[in-house]
């Protein structure tokens, strides 16, 4: 749901004048206009793999990260955030659960094929 979020990409057009709270100036903490019309996309792709929320080595698949971390951090939005975040979110995160302990159930060994541990 980090490494590899379902859903890579999301867009809102704009239906009045409006402005972002930050990413505008030389420093990048003034507002952005975003225009009547304008198209804004964001990518969790990209979010998921920056460092100062995730830590190093963010487009790593390192489980372990987690445990010093918490899912409800603003810069992990694999459901999007805001009044139409996905409302199968509790449901998705139910299903894998119970997925991923069928599997420790099921099979003796489970490992990283990329590190093989
Ligand atoms: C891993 C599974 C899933 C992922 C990653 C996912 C992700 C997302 C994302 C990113 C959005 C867009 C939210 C936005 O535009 O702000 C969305 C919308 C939505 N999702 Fe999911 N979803 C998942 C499973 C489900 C399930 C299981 C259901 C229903 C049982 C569901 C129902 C919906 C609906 C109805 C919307 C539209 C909400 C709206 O526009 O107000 N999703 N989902």
């Amino acid at each position: 749901m980090r490494v590899f979020p379902a859903v890579v990409f999301n867009a809102r057009v704009a239906n009045k004048h409006s402005t972002m709270p930050s990413g505008g100036g030389v420093d990048g903490q003034w507002p952005v206009l975003v225009r009547k019309g304008d198209i804004v996309v964001s990518s969790a792709w990209a979010r998921h793999r920056l460092g100062k929320d995730f830590g190093e080595n963010p487009e790593e698949f390192y489980p372990e990260r987690w445990e010093h971390l918490n899912s409800e951090i603003p810069g992990f939005v694999p459901f999007n955030k805001g009044p139409r975040i996905c409302p199968g979110q509790q449901y998705a995160m139910t299903v894998l659960t119970y997925i991923v302990a069928r599997i420790f159930q099921t099979f003796s060994n489970v490992f990283n094929y990329n590190t093989k541990e």
